[in-house]
């Protein structure tokens, strides 16, 4: 015990991002799931912290459900500590699964409790990055205040940009060092036609920085997609680590996508 603490005495403690949105389906927990596996494939070691309670989002996409005897709940119980309830992600050794399944039907977690549990685990991690449900309720509220950092993940559809702006406007309510902002799901097509705004004009409407740019693209979650997204991951993962704030340039392809970007966008 006193060995630990002097080992941790001098290690920064992890930053905690939350991952938020307005509006569901808009790919939290995609973006959760695969800008943790780049960042621990960089070395990092990281969390993927499920505060989406009882949706136990993150482990079942990750194929890990019921993997692991305990949960947050466990830990704010006092039954096992934080470490405890880390489930290993399959093939990668820096990084880990805290789940949350039973949490919400067995004991309310307040914000308090989760922060502590992060607080806890911080010494040992570079980063804890906190999946939260959609909406701007309880969940999202005990998701935001145990969070240092926010990424607001945004699709550029107009419903999803209407819940973005709601959610930038709480957050402004919460201690957080920065937010930045993550438009997922971008088909460059529509944007060359004018159909969706730009990720940057998106960022600017929003007035909040753009650190990331996701295409649409089948597979994105298993990692199995093509290298656009694969790329645009990547840069995401370099961007948050503190590297050059380059995202990816969606480019719409074929003869179209070319004929559509050469003589600019409809009105
Ligand atoms: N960039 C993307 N391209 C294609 N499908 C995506 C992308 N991001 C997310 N999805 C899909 O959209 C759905 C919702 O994503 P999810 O991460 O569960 O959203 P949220 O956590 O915000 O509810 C999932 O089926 C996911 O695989
Ligand atoms: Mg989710």
């Amino acid at each position: 015990m006193g060995c630990e603490k002097i080992r941790c005495g001098g290690k920064a403690l992890a930053r905690r991002i939350v991952l938020t949105s307005g509006k569901g389906g808009v790919g939290k927990t995609t973006v959760a799931v695969r800008l943790g596996m780049r960042l621990a494939a960089a070395g990092a070691r990281v969390v993927l912290a499920d505060a989406d309670f009882g949706l136990n989002n993150i482990d079942v996409v990750c194929g890990l459900e019921n993997a692991g005897p305990f949960d947050v709940a466990d830990v704010v119980l006092g039954r096992c500590r934080p470490r405890q309830a880390l489930v290993p992600f399959p093939g990668r050794a820096n990084l880990f699964v805290l789940p949350s399944g039973r949490a919400a039907a067995e004991h309310p977690v307040s914000p308090q409790a989760l922060r502590l549990v992060f607080e806890q685990l911080s010494p040992r991690f570079d980063y804890i990055l906190i999946d939260s449900p959609a909406g701007i309720g309880s969940g999202f509220h005990r998701a935001a205040a145990a969070a240092g950092e926010a990424l607001v993940v945004t699709t550029p559809h107009v419903s999803a940009l209407r819940d973005a702006a709601r959610v930038l406007a709480v957050l402004q309510s919460y201690r957080l060092q920065r937010v930045d902002l993550v438009v997922n799901m971008v088909r460059a097509d529509m944007v060359a036609g004018g159909e969706v705004l730009s990720p940057r004009e998106i960022a600017a409407a929003l007035r909040v920085p753009l650190i990331g740019v996701i295409p649409q693209e089948d597979g994105v979650f298993l990692g199995e997609e093509g290298g656009a997204a694969r790329k645009a991951f990547r840069l995401l993962a370099s961007a948050v680590a503190g590297g050059p704030c380059k995202v990816y340039e969606p480019a719409a392809r074929g003869l179209f996508g070319g004929l559509r970007r050469a003589f600019g966008r409809r009105p």
